[in-house]
């Protein structure tokens, strides 16, 4: 799923950020995430389950009830696929990437319980291999509008809230997912994140399903993705995923995305969004790294003046310490004084709320 030629311009920043995350960037750095909202069975996990190569639980329903954080490594080539799942206090490693659906069926029914209920506690799902993008990708319970049997009364609001506390962190990167064949303007999803991204600098929409819209409503799609409906500066893309017909079939995820390639090759309206970058995973996995690039280079200049301070700092103190303590008396005496109103002075300020940066 990932364009070679991308993959070396972005790759120098993105083994950066893997060196860095190895001494503990993130305290410094939030790199960002990227959530993925929209209405109940709109096609989330089919997004995600295309992006990340690996089958995701999803169909009719609601299907994901916790909020899932995966996160995708790019590793070498060579390498040996490998997932960590996480949640509460279980980790488990495995390698088979067939064992990822109920992995996380199984934490969905740990957390929130057999049923339908919903949980705000995280699964994290890290992904490690050489066919993903480095991405970290969450997958949101879906927008339900009715209450199903078992379910509380307002799940809804529930739901939105969980939605929310990932959406409004200026760091995320919003996909809203929307089938093709519901009306756009309703839909909530697109609401909430042009609430708390009201310039849509980082809302993206995804338009799936484009295989079941109705004859004669293709120019309308059309003038949805070409931002004549409701613009966002980002815009949108559309992709094909695995319909049920073709998740029962077996057909695999790599196959899946040759049919998406085909399916638009021959669409009579919407070949011509090839070659302008608007629809396939493919082209929407190659938009997200590049924002996740274009954010770590925006990062850099600020990161790279913090970690030069911290030089400094550490500098001088080391050039304090190799000093060590005078050997004269009145020397010794002098040094004392020093030390002793520095750590007056220092009390004083903690006490008016302000701590001297200096030796401790
Ligand atoms: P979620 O609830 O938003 O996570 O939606 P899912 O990913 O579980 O998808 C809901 C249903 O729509 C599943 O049966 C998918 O197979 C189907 N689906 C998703 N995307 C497409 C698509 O592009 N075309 C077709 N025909 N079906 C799709
Ligand atoms: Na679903
Ligand atoms: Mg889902």
């Amino acid at each position: 799923v990932f364009h070679s030629d991308l993959s070396e311009r972005v790759r120098p920043y993105l083994d950066l950020i893997d060196s860095l995350r190895m001494i503990g960037i993130d305290q410094d750095l939030t790199l960002p995430a990227i959530a993925v909202i929209g209405d109940q069975s709109s096609g989330k996990s089919s997004v995600l389950e295309a992006l990340s190569g690996v089958a995701l639980p999803r169909g009719s329903g609601i299907v994901t009830r916790c909020p899932l954080m995966l996160k995708l490594r790019k590793l070498k080539g060579g390498v040996q696929w490998k997932a960590i799942i996480s949640y509460k206090d279980t980790t488990i490693e495995f390698t088979d990437p067939s064992l990822a659906e109920d992995y996380v069926n199984e934490a969905q029914n740990e957390l929130a319980g057999d049923g339908v209920g919903i949980c705000d506690e995280l699964i994290s799902l890290e992904i490690m291999s050489p066919d993903v993008c480095d991405l970290t990708l969450i997958d949101l319970p879906g927008i339900a509008r009715v209450p199903v049997k078992g379910q509380p009364e307002d799940i809804g609001d529930q739901i939105k809230s969980l939605i929310l506390s990932f959406i409004e962190k200026s760091e995320t990167i919003i996909l809203v997912v929307v089938p093709c064949n519901v009306d756009i303007a309703t839909t909530e999803a697109l609401r909430m994140a042009q609430d708390v991204d009201p310039e849509g600098k980082r809302t993206l929409a995804i338009l799936t399903k484009p295989d079941l819209i109705d004859r004669g409503t293709e120019k309308n799609v059309l003038d949805i993705v070409n931002n004549r409906v409701i613009p966002l500066s980002k815009g949108y893309i559309v992709v094909k995923c695995r319909g049920q017909q073709q998740i029962q079939d077996k057909i695999p995820l790599a196959e899946a995305t040759r049919m998406e390639r085909d399916f638009f090759r021959q669409h009579k309206y919407f070949s011509g969004l090839l070659n302008e970058e608007k629809a396939t995973t493919q082209c929407l996995s190659t938009k997200l790294t590049q924002d996740l690039v274009d954010h770590i280079k925006k990062a850099l200049p600020t990161l790279s003046e913090q970690v030069k301070m911290e030089l400094l700092q550490s500098r001088t103190l080391v050039s304090e310490c190799t000093e060590g303590p005078p050997s004269e008396p009145q020397q010794k005496k002098a040094y004392l004084i020093e030390i002793l109103t520095l750590f007056n002075e220092n009390i004083n300020n903690l006490s008016a709320g302000e701590v001297v940066n200096e030796e401790n």
